[in-house]
């Protein structure tokens, strides 16, 4: 759309032109189905195992550890539904049955930042007596879940860790490695489940900042494709969806090769964004992201302009020019959300937030005129 600035880079992203380009030329010339041995079918297979490669290098990965899902809730929920299973079938032959022969249940831990995705399937499986969750509190200081908190939780049952990378609201990087290293540092006792898989949904993380599975040593990474300039990508029982899978393998290409110029440029137009805000609306603003003793993701600002009439939903109303969300796109949009709650962040300052994530292409120009923007519907809100 024409004047609009969008910001809501962190709920979804448009394709690269190359990324469209490959997606079309897949469903002109790689229409047949991967599993069929002629020569359409050979074509859309070899598609597939390019793009697999292309997501395996960008993670560190080795191309067989990939498996192509509809899209991040899916392999989310596929991820947590298969501990679960591993537990019945391998953990309860071990355990010596309880006295009442109640059936064991797995016990998972989280926290409460985490993406629908992955808390919806979560309360299911607790509603439905599948498993027990422990959610662990996250630090109020530094925003993150701390390593300590996460192994006091640990039970004899406990089968995983599933913790995001980094937060969708606040872009705070989680100390996910240090979470892994310490569970799997861990020696378990008989009669207590043998391992602790862990889980990061790394969907805001990929194409920001570095990652590598080896680096992060977890079991399970989910990479979301609409995030980071890539699609979603499909595995239909066995037919996979080639032109989307071509499209995700082309942005990981993309971003394995330039993911320090995206990082730079992104990083260098958020702080610009923050010094502007800071010269607009001095002494009024809180960042909900920026907490000592932790780090960012380069292309988030999470910010508060303080004053009654300021809600986040009021000001983005507005706004004639910035396309920008309070908040994940998948909570309540008039409500303090409940991640800068969780946080630690005041009620009364949660209330106020605008959650502004940049992109690739966003510049210091467009950055200029959110400001504009921002500035003339303060001023209108507070005249009103
Ligand atoms: C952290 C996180 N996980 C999972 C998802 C869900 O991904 P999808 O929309 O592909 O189902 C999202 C997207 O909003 C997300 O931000």
């Amino acid at each position: 759309m024409d004047g609009v600035i969008y910001l809501d880079y962190n709920a979804t992203t448009p394709l690269e032109p190359e990324v469209v380009e490959s997606i079309q030329d897949a469903l002109k010339s790689a229409w047949g189905n991967p599993s069929s041995s002629h020569h359409a079918g050979k074509s859309a297979k070899a598609l597939i195992d390019q793009a697999r490669e292309n997501v395996a290098r960008m993670l560190g990965a080795k191309s067989s550890d990939i498996v192509f899902t509809s899209g991040g809730t899916e392999a989310d929920n596929m991820i947590l539904q298969t501990a679960v299973e591993y537990f019945h079938k391998v953990c309860t032959k071990s355990r010596t049955p309880s006295r009442d022969h109640a059936k064991p249940l797995p016990h998972i831990i989280s926290s409460h930042m985490e993406h629908p995705a992955v808390n919806v399937m979560l309360q299911h499986l607790q509603d439905t007596s599948q498993a027990e969750i422990s959610y662990v509190p996250l630090c109020k200081v530094t925003g993150r879940l701390e390593v300590k908190d996460v192994l006091a939780a640990i039970r004899s049952n406990t089968i995983m860790v599933t913790v995001m990378l980094a937060n969708n609201e606040t872009g705070i990087i989680q100390p996910v490695k240090e979470i892994n290293d310490a569970i799997k540092a861990l020696t378990r006792h008989p009669g207590e489940t043998e391992r602790i898989f862990v889980h990061t949904d790394a969907a805001q993380a990929i194409g920001k900042i570095p990652v590598d599975v080896h680096e992060l040593g977890v079991d399970y990474l989910t990479v979301v494709g609409h995030k980071v300039r890539l699609v979603f990508a499909r595995l239909l029982y066995l037919t996979e969806n080639t032109g989307m899978i071509a499209g995700l393998g082309k942005a990981c290409e993309l971003v394995t090769k330039n993911l320090a110029m995206y990082q730079q440029q992104m990083e260098e137009c958020r702080d610009y964004l923050e010094t502007k805000l800071h010269e607009t609306f001095p002494g009024q603003l809180h960042f909900n992201g920026k907490l000592p003793g932790s780090t960012r993701l380069p292309n988030t600002c999470n910010v508060s302009i303080l004053g009654d009439k300021l809600q986040g939903h009021n000001v983005l109303a507005r706004c004639q020019r910035l396309q920008a969300s309070v908040g994940a796109a998948c909570h309540a949009q008039n409500r303090p959300s409940s991640i800068l709650l969780a946080t630690g962040i005041p009620e009364s300052i949660a209330r106020n937030a605008l959650r502004l994530s940049l992109g690739r292409s966003t510049t210091k120009a467009d950055v200029d005129i959110v400001i504009e923007d921002l500035h003339q519907a303060v001023l209108a809100l507070n005249n009103s």
